[in-house]
């Protein structure tokens, strides 16, 4: 079997961040060349800040990736922006399929296979995320919408430099509760093997992060689960101390 894949911490920032946060980014990069990490690091902001961080990350162990897309390339799409819009503003990747977004802009497995296409097409890798309701955990419905979510969304051809699965169960998001270990562990392994179903060569190559309340405190243990080859951080992505804090998981 192949080894795994080189692990990636990546910092989903929503919707905060004004031009002042350039200091936080600086001192996430200086504290990235000051102890490395044996992981990839990524920040994601919102679009209006893709450019100037990618400015001051340039050259940095630090990349700088987009929160969403539009499937189409350009055209009439009042307030979107394409795939190549954010490769040109300085963006390697893009995270599509967010639960925020599949629920407040109702966005379907559909749009978001068209979505990590576009990304593709760009040249951008896409953090694809999936993850199940707390009613969905609770009625054990949880791997069948993670298979639902995965034969809808999942881009025809798998590169694994140009896609990463993120499995963020949505009641884990922001509340401070994460599953146990064991459930990460079945999740992940489950998303693995259907990775790997007609993809022998590319599957295992694949990311698996894990998102949702991750922390300092919680992230060895995380980090630490067979098949989880990174994570997703959102609130605790914020300050510099805390991000660093995770990707030293991997110290
Ligand atoms: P929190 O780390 O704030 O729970 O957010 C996770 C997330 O949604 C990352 O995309």
């Amino acid at each position: 079997m192949a080894s795994a894949p080189r692990p990636l911490v990546a910092g989903n920032w929503k919707m905060n961040g004004l031009k002042a946060s350039r200091a936080e980014l600086g001192k996430i990069i200086e504290g990235a060349k000051a102890n490395p990490v044996a992981c990839d690091l990524m920040i994601c902001p919102p679009a209006t800040l893709l450019e100037s961080f990618a400015t001051v990350a340039l050259g940095s162990p630090v990349a700088i990736g987009a929160q969403d897309c539009h499937a189409e390339p350009v055209g009439a799409f009042t307030g979107d922006i394409s795939a190549e819009m954010l490769r040109d503003a300085g963006a390697s990747a893009v995270i599509v399929g967010h639960s925020e977004r599949r629920a407040t802009h109702r966005e379907s497995d559909a749009d978001v296979k068209a979505k990590a296409s576009a990304a593709a097409r760009a040249g951008l890798m896409a953090i694809l995320c999936i993850g199940e309701t707390r009613e969905e955990r609770e009625a054990g419905a949880t791997l069948a919408r993670i298979e639902r979510q995965l034969d809808g969304s999942l881009p025809d051809t798998l590169d694994a430099q140009k896609l990463v699965i993120a499995y963020e169960p949505v009641w884990a998001i922001g509340t401070g509760l994460t599953p146990t270990v064991k459930d990460v562990a079945e999740v992940h392994a489950f998303i693995r093997k259907r990775l790997l179903k007609g993809n022998e060569r590319t599957g295992g190559a694949v990311r698996i992060l894990y998102g949702g309340s991750v922390k300092p405190a919680n992230a060895r243990e995380l980090m630490g689960v067979a098949d989880v080859n990174g994570a997703l951080v959102g609130g605790a992505s914020l300050k510099a101390e805390d991000f660093l804090g995770i990707a030293a998981a991997y110290r």
